[in-house]
């Protein structure tokens, strides 16, 4: 059997890494959760979830992936021969194609807007105008298809040159372009007249805000953001040098990703509230509201050019990373060659994709339990699939596994100093963690609701 690859530079797999957690869940999710749940309130609950769920299942997945350097399903029959456990890797990659469908399709929308942007057609328009073209755009069946299935296209170009040809030089690529272009739109937006209003808005806690509901949105909000529950970190991990630190690396992953959400909502915030708009706009902020506030801007067809750009570095390093599950998993498991197994996803992809991307046309009326298919693909998968795993995921390395096991990947098989913060990091893996999963994840589901 050939050499299994890895990535090339402990950089490298960190910007993968960093690639699959900073998304449209940063720059486009976080942003309308936070305006929809009352700002602040909803960051607090948000730092804490990420500090004391998000890394301790990041770090659970690194060391099962690290540990193996195997797909999820060999990596649980390796660290569980003969038992069934490998079976929770299916799971995983059920939820890893449901986001890569729903996602792709916004995908898919912001290349449209980016080719918009481009062609000089986002400016001249009334507010009624950008909220008609959205509608106009994604109640187009044949549009929003053709756009779906030419960014998984790319996905798959990316996809088949493999991990250091491939993953690991966009992510190289993209994500140090990605970061100054955030910071030049948070010098811009720091300078105008509702920067206060917009940084009080997402600073300063209302404390009457919080409730259990936005409990459960930060939750599911610090699972997605951080690609975490689904094995998609695990798969990135089993790719990492055996002298990468585990505990850093996560540290260095969650840090990052949390920088962008808040440099997101540092640059939108502002924005909004300087042109007298409501952050509460939910999903479409994005694709209604910032093209309009743009044109108003000097300068602004390269603000709206770069925003897009900024959106689609972000959202591909994440969809090649969902993608990966599936495909190393193919590859190894059922000696798929890479180009095969990733012609299998991309085409998995189009046709979920495609039925995500008519729930906003043909398919509007078609819902189960009340919902189109893309919002029922975003909430199994986020709000059900992500939670199981990541209970999962805790459970196996805080309890299942060989604490030598564990200890050898935390230390490096004893050649990392002693941290003190590593007895803190196994209390949250095994008992805080999964305990604060089932908790939210039961209200989630509704089942306080008679108590309370
Ligand atoms: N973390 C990505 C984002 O914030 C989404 C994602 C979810 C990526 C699951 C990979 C796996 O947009």
């Amino acid at each position: 059997m050939s050499e299994r690859a890895q990535f090339v530079t402990r950089i490298g797999a960190i910007a993968a890494t960093v690639g699959s957690a900073v998304g449209l869940g940063n720059i486009w999710r976080f942003p309308y959760e936070a305006g929809v749940n009352g700002g602040g309130a909803f960051l607090l609950i948000y730092i804490g979830c990420v500090l004391l769920v998000g890394i301790p299942v990041v770090v659970s997945e690194f060391i099962i992936g690290r540990g193996t350097h195997k797909n999820v399903a060999g990596a649980l029959k390796q660290l569980a021969p003969g038992t069934k456990w490998h079976w929770m890797s299916y799971m995983g990659i059920l939820a890893s194609l449901m986001i890569l469908s729903f996602y792709s399709v916004v995908c898919g929308w912001i290349i449209e807007y980016l080719f918009q942007a481009i062609s000089a057609n986002l400016s001249g328009h009334t507010a009624m105008e950008y909220t008609e073209m959205f509608n106009g755009f994604v109640g187009n069946p044949w549009r929003t298809v053709l756009w779906t299935v030419l960014f998984l296209c790319l996905n798959f170009l990316v996809l088949r040159r493999g991990i250091k040809r491939g993953i690991e030089k966009v992510a190289n690529f993209m994500m140090p372009v990605l970061f100054l272009i955030l910071l030049i739109f948070i010098a811009y937006a720091l300078t105008l007249p509702g920067a206060a209003k917009g940084l009080k808005f997402l600073f300063v806690p209302k404390f009457s805000n919080i409730s259990p509901k936005v409990a459960i949105g930060a939750m599911g909000q610090a699972f997605f953001s951080l690609s975490i529950g689904l094995s998609c970190i695990l798969t990135y991990a089993s790719y990492f040098k055996d002298t990468d630190s585990l505990a850093r690396n996560a540290t260095i992953v969650a840090a990052l990703d949390t920088l962008v959400a808040i440099l997101s909502g540092i640059i939108i915030f502002p924005v909004v509230f300087s042109f007298g708009m409501q952050p509460e706009a939910g999903p479409k902020l994005v694709f209604e509201i910032l093209p309009n506030i743009f044109q108003q801007l000097p300068g602004s067809y390269i603000w709206s050019v770069m925003f897009f750009l900024l959106l689609f570095f972000a959202s591909i390093t994440s969809t090649i990373s969902m993608s990966e599950i599936s495909i190393t998993f193919l590859v190894e498991e059922h000696n798929l060659s890479r180009s095969r197994a990733t012609m299998v996803n991309t085409g998995i992809g189009i046709a979920f994709g495609t039925l995500c991307a008519l729930s906003f046309s043909v398919l509007s009326d078609f819902t189960i339990f009340g919902k189109t298919i893309f919002d029922l693909f975003d909430f199994v998968s986020s709000n059900v699939l992500l939670p199981l795993g990541g209970i999962f995921f805790a459970w196996f390395v805080g309890w299942y596994i060989d604490r030598r096991f564990v200890d050898d990947q935390l230390t490096n098989h004893g050649t990392s100093p002693k941290s003190v913060w590593r007895p803190v990091l196994m209390f949250c893996i095994r008992y805080f963690a999964p305990c604060a999963i089932i908790i939210i994840f039961l209200y989630g589901l509704g089942l306080f609701d008679a108590i309370l």
